[in-house]
């Protein structure tokens, strides 16, 4: 037996995230044209399954892009170039936001978090006393230190405190992954990506606004074409997409989302939250630390002993098991290696986890325990 045989490939990474087997045969099935009442059919139940899935009342549309073109549509639909807006930067993927708002010539003030904490709600409500930004950018979790903010508290206190600022959320990791009412928290814009809870391959990703943010995309004035979100909807009210589109792509996503309309949201977020339990947990008795103090469901960052090098786990674990997780970014470089357990994340594939970790890292872990933990969270697919 080779390795391979031995190890099959399991991808653990914060996305993308493993495809159900019985999603990638539908999405293997056939390429249809974007323009046919067939895909249009499949269309139209995409949208449906979105606003489910993203618990609104407006409409979901549906990108041809990776997440950061929806950040960037995000920008350019609700601000102008001169306007004042203030981003949350707890890592990576807010230091995006930011450069995104300045390069579209939008004044930018950051509050800066420190890596692994949320924001801090006191200095959230100073930062808005100061001006009055006409938005608040921010992550849900903030993949590249796997932390989530208090979206709801921080919501209410952004209407609270300035009652015309929009509130956009980045919530590609969160999504399907924890509750996110969109309606409920009076959330502004809600962007999400297909290769992480929604279990199809990188590509496609995934916008919705509130009046409120189509009143503004109104009047922004900052330039765009292909990610004109108007142009979009007027599209959309036809039961078409602007431009092409990959039609299995959203075949595949069109059965990810009627499977979770099935078991249901809740079900769905409580699998990643179990398997964020057990990452944790079984985490810290291999001798790793949970890195964050905020720590999400969709993704674990766990901080590598003294004496271990977390680019050379992670390569191990590559090269000698065939198992993908990432690593940390920047400051975290070799401290920390991240987990994603969102979507169809195997129970086999968490224990091989745990098998290697506890082979290179030389501990014992209770391998019955794993498996009785694993066996109690809620299945997706089966
Ligand atoms: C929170 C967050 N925002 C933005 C992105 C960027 O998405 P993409 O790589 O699909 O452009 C990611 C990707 O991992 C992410 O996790």
């Amino acid at each position: 037996m080779n390795q391979t045989q031995k190890w099959p490939y399991r991808l653990l990474a914060p996305g993308p995230v493993p495809v159900p087997k019985a999603v990638m045969s539908k999405m293997s099935e056939k390429v249809l044209h974007h323009r046919t009442p067939e895909f249009e059919k499949i269309l139209a139940e995409s949208w449906r399954g979105l606003k489910y899935v993203f618990n609104t009342e407006q409409s979901v549309q549906i990108l041809t892009g990776t997440g950061t073109s929806a950040m960037e549509a995000a920008v350019i639909n609700i601000c102008s170039p001169g306007d004042e807006v203030l981003v949350i930067v707890s890592g990576k993927f807010g230091e995006r936001w930011a450069e995104i708002c300045q390069r579209y010539g939008i004044k930018t003030e950051t509050i800066e978090v420190e890596w692994g904490q949320a924001v801090n709600l006191d200095l959230l409500a100073a930062a808005l006393k100061t001006k009055k930004f006409s938005a608040v950018f921010s992550q849900v979790c903030e993949t590249s230190t796997a932390t989530l903010h208090p979206i709801q508290k921080m919501s209410e206190l952004i209407r609270r405190e300035s009652p015309g600022t929009l509130f956009a959320v980045d919530a590609i990791t969160a999504v399907g992954c924890l509750p996110l009412p969109m309606d409920d928290w009076q959330l502004d814009v809600v962007i999400a990506g297909s290769q992480k809870a929604f279990m199809i391959p990188t590509g496609l990703s995934f916008i919705a606004l509130s009046e409120r943010a189509w009143t503004a995309q109104k009047t922004s004035k900052c330039p765009k074409y292909y990610l004109d979100l108007a142009l979009e909807k007027k599209a959309n009210l036809k039961n078409e997409t602007h431009f092409s589109t990959p039609t299995p792509l959203v075949s595949g996503l069109t059965a990810v989302l009627n499977r979770i309309q099935e078991v249901g949201l809740g079900q769905v977020a409580a699998r990643c939250e179990a398997l964020a339990g057990v990452t944790r947990e079984f985490g810290e008795r291999a001798g790793l630390k949970v890195y964050s103090t905020s720590p999400s469901p969709s993704v674990t960052a766990l901080r590598t002993p003294a004496g271990t090098d977390g680019a050379g786990l992670r390569d191990w674990l590559e090269r000698e098991r065939n198992i993908t997780i990432m690593g940390g970014q920047d400051q975290l470089k070799g401290k920390i290696v991240r987990v994603g357990h969102m979507g169809d994340v195997r129970n086999e594939d968490m224990s091989a986890l745990f098998e290697s970790l506890s082979d290179k890292l030389e501990v014992k872990i209770d391998s019955t325990d794993l498996e009785t933990r694993l066996a109690q969270a809620p299945v997706l697919f089966p």
